[in-house]
This record gives C-alpha cells, structure tokens and sequence, in this order.
C-alpha cells in the first residue's frame, strides 16, 4: 500500500473520499500532497469538507475510500494513533475544543502527559507557549474565563506542546480580532521559517496570502491551486515582522 516516494513529502493523500451516515458525500476524491515545510491553506465554502479533510489528516476520522500518509506513515496501518496524535501533528480544532474543566496551563500540559517530561518541565513549556501567544497573564484561567479569541491562542499553544511536524489549523483566525490575526501571521512566519509544515484552513484571504499554496475545495472536491500573490518569486511570504510573537521560538528547535 505505501509508496516509496512517500517519505519525500510530510503529506500524501490519494484517491480520499469520506461518506457520513445518510450518505452525505464530505469528500469525494481528495489527492493532495503537502511538501516538508510547506504552508498550505484550504479554501472553500461553509460544507465543501474542509474539516473533515484535516479530520483524517490528525487521525481522528478515517477515509470511507483512499490512503492517508503524514511523515510517511500509512494512517490505515499505523498501530498506535493516539501516539501519532500527540507527536507527529498539533491540531488547532475549528472550535478550539479546551477542556472546560482546565485552566490554560493545564490545557497546554495536557498532551505532554506520557512524553516523559516531568511535571516541571511541562508546565515551563506550557508557559513559555502561553507568553509566546501574549497569555502568560493568563495562565490560571478557566477557558470560560476567557475571550474567544484567547482560548484560539491557548488552542494553539496546546497544537504545539509536542513540537509536531506537522500543524493542522481549521479556522485558526476565525475568533481573532484583526491585531491578534497579525500577531497570530507573525506566528505562522515564525513557524514556517522553522520548517513546520502546515496545513490550515481559512475563509479570511489576509491569512491564506501567508501560504505557499492556496488549495481551493468545492463539494468535497479540489477545484484549484495556486500560488498567494506575494509568494510567487523566492518566497517572498515568508518576511518576517517578528516581534517576539512569531520569531520561531516555538517551532521544532524550541526545546
Ligand atoms: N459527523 C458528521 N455526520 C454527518 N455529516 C457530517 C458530519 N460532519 C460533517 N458532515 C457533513 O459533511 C460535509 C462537510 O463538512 P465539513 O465540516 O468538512 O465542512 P467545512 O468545509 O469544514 O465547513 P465549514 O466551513 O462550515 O466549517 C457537510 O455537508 C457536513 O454537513
Ligand atoms: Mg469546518
């Protein structure tokens, strides 16, 4: 099943299709490869799959037809998914899914459980998430606690606990307000700059200009691909404006 090339890119999708219940078709014959370090942004209207497709990506869903490879590993044949979840991708989820029983440091510190870091060296990691996202005030806060916009960030702080290769982000913007989607671009630079793939999704075209590759779903389908404006030429996207937020600190060489 696997492809000997596969280990060339961070993501390989072929032939993907995922039917729910009822027989409502999300995706119907997704192929898609994602390069080491690429950026890539997903485009669509509200139903087109979008979710679904990054769903399969994080393991937390599997395709009715087709293969699902990240990091060159075979989703279909991988044993321990909940391993492949806390280390190999960092999930940002369209609703920021915090444990509503936790504060933001426990949040964070909740995927490091079981990595063999002990309880200190979660909660300073969790906190030096937290600062780099501007909520180290905000630590000891239940996310009700909190606006919707900063438990996006806590969300995010929590995607990137294990370092992941990978970072998947449905909607990462979609409660920001315009300063904290500049910041949370700068972010993105950071990370990319870094060599974290990633793959989000996003309506608003200010984020998706920050990819290398805008892919546009329709009806569960890839419509088209392009290249953002002020990427085409030497990656001219990947400028930074680093302001401490973004400056890849908490990319693969954080910690
Ligand atoms: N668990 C489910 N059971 C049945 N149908 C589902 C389920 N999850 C999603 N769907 C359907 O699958 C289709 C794709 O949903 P998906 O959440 O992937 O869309 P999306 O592109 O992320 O939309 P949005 O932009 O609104 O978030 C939709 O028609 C949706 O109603
Ligand atoms: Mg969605």
């Amino acid at each position: 099943m696997s492809d000997p090339t596969v280990v060339e890119d961070a993501v390989v999708v072929r032939g993907v299709s995922r039917t729910y219940p009822g027989n409502v078709v999300a995706l119907a014959g997704i192929d898609l490869t994602v390069s080491y370090g690429e950026t890539v942004a997903i485009t669509g209207p509200s139903g087109c799959g979008k979710s679904t497709l990054l769903h399969l990506l994080a393991a937390i869903d599997s395709p009715t037809t087709g293969s699902v490879t990240v990091a060159g590993r075979d989703l279909a044949v991988v044993r321990d998914l909940g391993e492949y979840r806390r280390h190999q991708v960092g999930l940002v989820f369209q609703f920021h899914n915090l444990l509503p029983q936790l504060t933001a440091i426990a949040n964070v510190e909740l995927p490091m459980f079981g990595t063999g870091k002990s309880a200190r060296q979660r909660a300073d990691r969790a906190q030096l998430l937290l600062d780099q996202v501007d909520l180290g005030d905000c630590l000891h806060r239940l996310p009700t606690e909190l606006s919707g916009g900063e438990r996006q960030r806590v969300a995010i702080a929590r995607a990137l606990a294990n370092e992941p290769a990978i970072l998947l982000a449905d909607e990462p913007t979609g409660s920001l307000d315009s300063a904290s989607t500049a910041r949370f671009l700068d972010l993105l630079e950071g990370l990319g700059t870094s060599g974290m793939t990633i793959v989000m999704v996003t309506h608003a075209p200010e984020v998706a200009r920050h990819a290398d590759r805008i892919i546009e779903m329709r009806d569960g389908a890839i419509v088209g691909e392009g290249v953002p404006q002020a990427a085409a030429g030497a990656g001219a996207s990947r400028s930074t404006t680093g302001d401490g937020f973004g400056d890849g600190a908490l990319g693969r060489s954080a910690l």
